[in-house]
């Protein structure tokens, strides 16, 4: 643009300048011109040497330092005219300050010959050209400011929503991972309580089994020895009888154990049938009353399952007997769009808010658990007064 500018000055014959002019750009930090481009020959030494222009030095900086336009007749006669190179021939300048209204950009310089006639006219119409030439240059050099801090913007654009792809990344695999633990935790966690459950299971077999067979061989055996005391020693008799007694008590609490580790009826009947025999001990125990409704019967469920939401019950039904001060509690369990439902429902007391939230309700902890590793939802809703309901929904696979 301002080499366009310089040949349309140069060419302009009514100014009667020569082929040979140049712009220097102001820096302002360093009070220095710089040569930005020249038009026509200049020799090698020349644009070495005028390189940098301090403010002050020679004509053009001169004209840099008082923002006034300055012309000189003769670089040899001129004594401003400091700078000299060898292959300086003998010229004039006009030299002309680019300024905006409130800002010197710049200082142009135009050759003449020696002594030309210095029409006011062409001083009046060169600083107007300086003036616009200023405004392009500034014009252009925030132009180049605002594109910088586009890139710069663009940039930062760009980087931040890289950032932000490799957090989502980075997060969306933390996600997985904790999905990934957490199913992994269930999964322990249905092991475990099977391991329990056989255990159990286990241990009441053989208490059932080899206590109840020994105790069984015993009462046989003092029944024989019975027989053979003499019919006169009442008294050894007696003892004999009591112990036969004692040993039909320690059977009937063998088997009560049994019963408590592993009710047989579970595993040989399914979940219904052992919660009706539950609550018929419970009932004969406690004199609650219980309602039972077992909607799911033809629904095969897994054995780990049943065994996981009877023990939920015997949970449940214990709260109600240690905390409710219900006498009605009613058991429903049904099949509901692919779920499981069971509710235990009392008509006690109904059980705090607090005490559904407090960590360390250990019962109601179990049973939460309990639900979660089958990947179920419990609620449970008390109203005072009223009683309580625990409600278990577990998905189930429909065969
Ligand atoms: N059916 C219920 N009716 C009224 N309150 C209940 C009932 N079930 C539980 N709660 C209350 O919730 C608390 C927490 O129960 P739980 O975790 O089983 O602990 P624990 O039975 O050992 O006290 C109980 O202490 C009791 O205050
Ligand atoms: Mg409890």
């Amino acid at each position: 643009m301002l080499q366009n500018a310089l040949r349309a000055i140069t060419g302009f014959e009514e100014l009667k300048v020569e082929n040979k002019a140049g712009i220097f750009l102001v820096d302002e930090s360093s009070k220095k011109l710089r040569l930005f481009t020249t038009f026509g020959e200049f020799s090698k030494e020349f644009l070495e040497k005028e390189r940098e222009v301090p403010f002050g030095d020679c004509l053009c900086g001169r004209v840099a330092e008082s923002g006034q336009m300055l012309m000189s007749e003769s670089c040899f006669a001129d004594s401003r005219h400091e700078r000299v190179y060898s292959d300086m021939t003998a010229h004039g300048h006009y030299i002309i300050p680019l300024k905006t209204s409130d800002k010197l950009m710049g200082v142009m310089f135009l050759y003449t010959n020696t002594n030309p006639d210095w029409y006011q006219h062409s001083q009046e119409v060169l600083l107007s050209i300086g003036g616009l030439i200023a405004n392009a240059i500034e014009k252009k050099q925030v132009d180049d400011e605002l594109e910088k801090y586009r890139n710069h913007l663009v940039s930062l654009v760009k980087q931040r929503t890289r950032e932000l792809t490799n957090a989502n990344a980075r997060l969306l695999g933390e996600v997985e991972n904790h999905e990934k633990t957490q199913e992994e935790l269930r999964q322990l966690s249905i092991k475990t309580e099977k391991i329990r459950e056989e255990e159990k299971g286990n241990i009441a077999r053989k208490v059932h089994d080899e206590l109840g067979q020994l105790l069984t061989a015993m009462k046989m055996d003092l029944l024989q020895l019975d027989k053979k005391l003499p019919q006169d020693n009442s008294g050894l008799r007696k003892r004999a009888h009591s112990i036969v007694g004692l040993i039909d008590d320690t059977i009937k609490s063998v088997q009560g154990i049994a019963m408590e580790l592993r009710p047989p009826i579970l595993d040989a009947f399914g979940l219904c049938e052992a919660i009706a025999w539950q609550a018929e001990e419970y009932e004969k125990r406690y004199g609650i009353q219980f309602n039972l409704n077992c909607l799911q019967r033809h629904i095969k469920l897994d054995k780990e399952l049943e065994i996981t939401l009877f023990r939920i019950f015997q949970e449940s039904v214990t709260n109600v007997v240690r905390h409710s001060e219900a006498n009605q509690v009613n058991i429903e369990t049904l099949h509901e769009s692919g779920q499981l439902v069971m509710k235990i429902q009392d008509n006690g007391i109904g059980i705090q808010k607090g005490k559904i939230e407090e960590s360390n309700s250990i019962g109601l902890i179990g049973i939460r658990e309990r639900v979660r590793s089958w990947g179920g939802e419990v609620q449970f809703s008390g109203t005072a007064g009223k009683g309580t309901t625990v409600e278990i929904r577990i998905p189930i696979a429909s065969k």
